[in-house]
């Protein structure tokens, strides 16, 4: 029996039902569908309002996406009148107000800067990459030292402990359950890190810029009927559309990438391409000392040059750690993307201001392997100076 006040049990399932509708809907940017949804819900259970500050505030988002900035504000002080304290609603009030204050404008989009990035450093690489994936099947996948050659099973294993580091902070940022979500890994190589995502998420796209690692990739994950490769253009993910994937990651492939306008390329495609609330997960060597990288040396990234390149961008960092016992200061930095409009704080969009936290990352993966790879002498290597808050 229900208490007085309860929703009845066949009720609550259909409300459960249509926030989860109205929810993907909202995720997937359908904000006027999304809508329909919410207001059936309010329609059904009308104290909802007050007492789903989530139900409401997603409301209120759509409706501001959809620039009926008075009923957002409105809907946003309802949800305010009963919890006055909600951060996320009061944020979202002054955001609004601020719009407001434009007289009712709504906020002119950045002027999205053209990239200029020259297609003969891209080729380079290319050339590079198909060049080194030529003489070794796996070699040039965390590079070997001379003469040696990976165990099949080892080289597998260190697939798994990265995906493991991953799946730690997909499961702390993310909204959805893996194993519901696609996933797009940016730099796939042979498939190392693909393979074990495979046996997580639903889907699991790869793309990289040389056809001799795509074809490895293929043949590496053959038997996995959720994986697909693709030979990309070296500097954008134009072939998959906005708002597509719940989750983007790329591990060991910036530290190679010799031009700083494509890493930024990349990292403005994975939030566009993301559904809002989609995590990006991203990893580089802290310790890059020229912001133009050579050969398989990429360029210096700092935090300065990440707040300047996503300036205009819908995002809020999540994460931005070091593994303290990492010699080459490999940060990783976790993006979540935001809805359109969603209001951030400065400290979390600035990577210039983000704390910066240490967690386990390089640590672990390499340390009983017996194929000697370059992390092996590299962690007998003093400590590298980290250069990521470097300013000039
Ligand atoms: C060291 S491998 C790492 C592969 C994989 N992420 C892993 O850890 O197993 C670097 C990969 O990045 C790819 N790559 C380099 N520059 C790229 C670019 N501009 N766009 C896409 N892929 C790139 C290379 O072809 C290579 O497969």
């Amino acid at each position: 029996m229900n208490q007085p006040g309860m929703i009845e049990t066949g009720r609550k399932d259909r409300i459960v039902g249509l926030y989860s509708q109205a929810h993907n809907l909202a995720i997937g940017g359908d904000y006027a569908q999304a809508l329909e949804f919410y207001d059936k819900i309010i329609a059904d259970v009308p104290r909802l309002i007050f007492e789903t500050p989530r139900i409401n505030y997603e409301r209120a988002l759509c409706l501001k996406a959809l620039g009926r900035i008075e009923q957002a504000e409105q809907a946003i002080r309802s949800c305010l009148s009963v919890r006055p304290d909600d951060p996320e609603s009061l944020r979202l009030l002054s955001n609004i107000q601020s719009i407001k204050g434009r007289h009712g404008e709504t906020r002119p989009r950045a002027e999205v800067q053209a990239v200029k990035i020259g297609t003969e450093k891209v080729e380079e690489m290319r050339r590079e990459w198909n060049y080194l994936s030529s003489k070794s099947r796996l070699g040039f996948i965390s590079h070997l030292q001379d003469g040696e050659v990976w165990d099949d099973l080892e080289f597998h294993l260190t697939g798994i402990r990265f995906v493991e580091r991953m799946m730690e902070r997909f499961e702390e940022y993310g909204r959805v359950e893996p194993s519901r979500a696609s996933i797009l890994e940016v730099g796939c190589g042979v498939g190392r890190m693909a393979k074990p995502l495979a046996c997580r998420f639903r889907h699991v796209f790869g793309v990289d810029i040389s056809a001799n690692m795509v074809e490895v990739s293929r043949e590496y994950c053959s038997s996995l009927p959720n994986v697909v490769f693709s030979v990309n253009d070296g500097f954008s993910l134009g072939e998959f559309s906005d708002s597509s994937f719940e989750y983007c990651v790329t591990a060991g492939v910036f530290q190679h990438i010799t031009d700083l306008n494509v890493i930024m390329n990349y990292i403005r495609e994975a939030i566009r391409i993301l559904k809002p609330e989609g995590i990006f997960l991203f990893q580089f060597e802290g310790n890059r000392e020229n912001a133009v990288g050579h050969g398989t040396c990429g360029a210096r990234i700092t935090a300065k040059v990440l707040d300047a390149a996503l300036k205009d961008r819908a995002y809020r960092i999540r994460e931005v750690s070091i593994d303290p016992a990492d010699p080459v200061r490999n940060v990783v930095i976790v993006l979540q993307k935001t809805f359109p409009g969603e209001p951030t704080t400065e400290t979390e969009r600035s990577f210039q201001l983000f704390r910066m936290s240490e967690r386990r990352w390089l640590s672990g993966v390499y340390d009983d392997i017996k194929t000697k790879t370059r992390c092996h002498r590299r962690f007998k290597e003093p400590q590298k100076r980290l250069t990521f808050y470097d300013c000039e």
